[in-house]
């Protein structure tokens, strides 16, 4: 029988120390949605839902579908000098016609609590970084709950997107408590892309295709971290195949895995935002 990775019962335990953090310090997170994908709605009420039970301020600015981007550009800056914001998540996916990389390089480096900015990422890759990218630290944070180190294990890592694959790939192979690991890197260029992964202790898969990864690509007793959401018939279903699962020795589910650490991983670096704010000697990241 295959472990189930919970991802509830850890991201419990970082919200209540968001909420003792917020008990303590006004805290508000500024969230940017353009348009009108379904996705992005959902993971927004979530965002929103959670922050305000934690006692953090959630302000969502929801902007029609043809903003163009000097217009978000222009939002961001006046919240940039906003003092009441401690920090904004600009939700991606934005409409095609809109430039991410403008949008994410005029976010604040200190009110950046997608940790995307260029300069949070330099940070993260050169292991000084307060914060980073909230999925890639839920993924760190759940393994390290379930006692399954990173360090000298086989990481492979298929899909190598800006929120999840990229920054996983720093965070796992730092030498650091969290890291440490022998990480490979796939995309769509990776020509036998199971011989890879069959190699692997530990599979992450962040690709954005419902069920696809299937159970050739894992060895017996390997842990899978699936990370793809999509609805389908009215349920949520990841990226892998369930005959994959079986075949793992433990596996995060959908929902209930991945998806509540990624929400409280970035209400937990709205914390880090203001504490580094408020002092020069907020500690780098660690567990
Ligand atoms: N659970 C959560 O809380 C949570 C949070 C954030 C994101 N997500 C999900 O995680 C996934 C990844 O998000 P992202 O923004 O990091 O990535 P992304 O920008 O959507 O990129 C997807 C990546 O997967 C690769 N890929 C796609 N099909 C592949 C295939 N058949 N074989 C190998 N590689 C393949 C792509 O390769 P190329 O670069 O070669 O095109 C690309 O690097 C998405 O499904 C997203 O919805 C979930």
């Amino acid at each position: 029988m295959s472990q189930v990775l919970r991802g509830t019962p850890v991201a419990q335990k970082i919200l209540a120390e968001v909420r003792q953090y917020a008990q303590a310090h006004p805290l508000r997170l500024d969230i940017i949605l353009v348009g009108h994908h379904e996705a992005s709605h959902i993971y927004v009420s979530h965002k929103l839902r959670q922050a305000e039970k934690v006692g953090i301020k959630a302000v969502l600015h929801h902007l029609p579908e043809k903003t163009t981007t000097a217009e978000v550009v222009s939002l961001i800056q006046h919240l940039n000098e906003t003092p009441e914001v401690t920090g904004m998540i600009v939700q991606l996916p934005l409409p095609a016609h809109i430039s991410e990389q403008a949008v994410l390089d005029a976010i604040a480096p200190s009110k950046d609590a997608d940790a995307l900015h260029p300069q949070n990422l330099g940070l993260l890759a050169q292991g000084r970084a307060r914060w980073a990218p909230a999925t890639p630290w839920g993924i760190v944070e759940l393994l390290l709950h379930y006692d399954i180190s990173p360090a000298g294990k086989h990481v492979a890592i298929v899909g190598r997107g800006r929120l999840v694959g990229t920054p996983l790939t720093l965070l796992l192979s730092r030498p650091a408590a969290y890291g440490n690991a022998t990480v490979t890197l796939c995309h769509t260029y990776t020509r036998n892309l199971y011989a890879y992964t069959r190699e692997a202790d530990i599979v992450v898969v962040a690709i954005g295709r419902p069920q696809w990864f299937g159970a050739e690509g894992i060895k017996p007793g390997a842990v899978i971290i699936d990370v793809g959401i999509h609805r389908e018939g009215g349920h949520l279903i990841g990226d892998v195949q369930k005959e994959a699962l079986e075949k793992a020795g433990a596996y995060t589910p959908v929902p209930g895995g991945v998806g509540p650490l990624t929400v409280a991983c970035l209400l937990n670096n709205v914390c880090r935002l203001h504490e580094a704010a408020q002092s020069n000697t907020a500690g780098l990241l660690s567990r």
